[in-house]
């Protein structure tokens, strides 16, 4: 797959000291960064089997900046552990690739082939609400916030919502009504 600036592969062995960069970085997955390159490279591997034989583009993608040819972010379509039978779609950029638009553009390139292919209604992703700047990429994505403190890795996370543009949505699926508008939700 390619965007603009980027491309889209999927994750090999080979790349572990890269996604290290990432995974590794305690500012990108402050939830639990990987300690070592060995742990990064069970991350994928993992990965890789829990999407392995599903149709694309189910999968953990590598961004590639063609500028520069370096590994620089992940998108991910795989099954939601938080929301049994929706597909979720997340983020994760290199520190220091913020701030470029990659997350929304890499993000909507797979959003867009899972609803052209995969004949699913709605994406899924799961925020803390904390995370300001994963909610600023959902939002520019068109998800909105449809329930609030589902259990995800131990800490209550809003759920956010894309539904299918509506010529690609499958029969009889109607799209779900977000469950308070942004300015409606009382919490800090
Ligand atoms: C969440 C995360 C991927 C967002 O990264 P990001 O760089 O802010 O998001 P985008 O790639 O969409 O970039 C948007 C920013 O790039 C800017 N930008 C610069 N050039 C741009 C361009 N050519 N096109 C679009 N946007 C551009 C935008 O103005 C915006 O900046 P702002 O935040 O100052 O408004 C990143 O913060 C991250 O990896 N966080 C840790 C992991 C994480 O929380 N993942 C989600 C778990 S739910």
């Amino acid at each position: 797959m390619r965007t603009a600036r980027l491309d889209l592969r999927p994750w090999s062995d080979e790349d572990a000291p890269a996604f290290h960069r990432i995974w590794g970085d305690p500012r990108v997955v402050f939830w639990g960064p990987a300690a070592d390159v060995a742990a990064s490279l069970a991350m994928i591997q993992r990965t890789r089997a829990r999407c392995a034989g599903r149709p694309a583009p189910v999968g953990w993608h590598a961004l590639v900046e063609r500028t520069t040819g370096e590994l620089v972010g992940n998108v991910v379509l795989q099954p939601a552990p938080f929301a049994p039978g929706d597909l979720e779609l997340g983020w994760h950029l290199r520190h220091d690739r913020w701030g470029h638009g990659y997350a929304t553009e890499a993000a909507a390139a797979v959003a867009a082939q899972a609803f052209a292919t995969l004949g699913v209604g709605h994406l899924v992703c799961a925020i803390l609400p904390s995370n300001a700047r994963s909610q600023a990429v959902a939002r520019r994505l068109g998800f909105a916030v449809t329930a609030h403190d589902v259990p995800h890795g131990g800490l209550p996370h809003d759920v956010w919502t894309l539904p299918a543009p509506a010529r690609s949505r499958p029969p009889g699926a109607a799209p779900r009504a977000p469950a308070a508008a942004p300015e409606d939700d009382a919490r800090p």
